[in-house]
C-alpha cells in the first residue's frame, strides 16, 4: 500500500496544528493509538494496553490515528465501527486509499469524511506524506451530527480545519 508499510511510519504522529484544530471541535478524551511519547491526550492506549481489545467508552470523543501497516487498518476500522455503534464518537486520521477493501468501511460507515488538501507532514517522518489524508468521523446511529446538532454546521466546522479541504456528509 502506498500509504506506508515502513517501520518508520508506525510511529508517524499527527502534526500539532491538525490535532489542535480537531481537538478544538471535538474535545477528545482518549487517544486510542499512542505511546507515552506521542500521546495527544492525557488518557491514551498503547500497544501494551492493546486498544483493539480494550473498550473505548466512557472517555468522551476518541482520537485515532492508527498504525497504517499492512492489515492493520481493517482491524482498527472494525473496532472503530463497533465502538461507534456503542455510542462513542471516533475521529480517525486515515490515508486516502479510496479503492481498498478497508476504505469501503469508511465509505459505508463514517458520518463525515474530510478530504485534506495537499499532503500532511506527520511528526517523526522526514518528509510530507506521499498519500492524501482524510479525517473520517464515526458516531452512534442516533447521532446525525457532532459537535454541532446539524450536519451542515458540522460540515462547515470540519471544512474549516484546513484551507482547501472538502467534506462529504454520509447519511
Ligand atoms: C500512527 S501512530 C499515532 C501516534 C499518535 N497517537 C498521534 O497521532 O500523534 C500509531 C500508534 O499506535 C500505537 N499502537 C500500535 N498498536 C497499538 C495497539 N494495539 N493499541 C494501542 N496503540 C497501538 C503505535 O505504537 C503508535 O504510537
Amino acid at each position: 500500500m502506498a500509504s506506508g508499510t515502513t517501520p518508520e511510519s508506525a510511529e508517524r504522529a499527527t502534526p500539532d496544528w491538525l490535532f489542535k484544530k480537531l481537538d478544538e471541535l471535538f474535545r477528545f478524551g482518549l487517544d486510542a493509538a499512542a505511546t507515552a511519547e506521542n500521546a495527544k491526550c492525557a488518557k491514551y492506549l498503547t500497544k501494551t494496553d492493546d486498544a483493539l481489545s480494550t473498550p473505548w467508552q466512557g472517555y468522551g470523543p476518541v482520537f485515532l490515528n492508527p498504525p497504517y501497516s499492512r492489515g492493520q487498518l481493517a482491524l482498527w476500522l472494525k473496532k472503530t465501527v463497533e465502538e461507534a455503534a456503542k455510542g462513542t464518537v471516533v475521529v480517525t486520521v486515515l490515508p486516502g486509499d479510496f479503492g481498498t477493501r478497508w476504505f469501503a468501511t469508511v465509505w459505508s460507515s463514517a458520518r463525515f469524511i474530510l478530504f485534506l488538501g495537499g499532503r500532511v507532514k506527520f511528526n517523526g517522518i522526514s518528509s510530507a506524506a506521499k498519500f492524501p489524508t482524510v479525517i473520517a468521523v464515526f458516531g452512534p446511529p442516533e447521532l446525525t451530527a457532532y459537535p454541532s446538532d446539524c450536519p451542515c454546521c458540522t460540515s462547515r466546522l470540519l471544512a474549516s480545519v484546513a484551507p482547501g479541504s472538502k467534506v462529504i456528509t454520509n447519511f
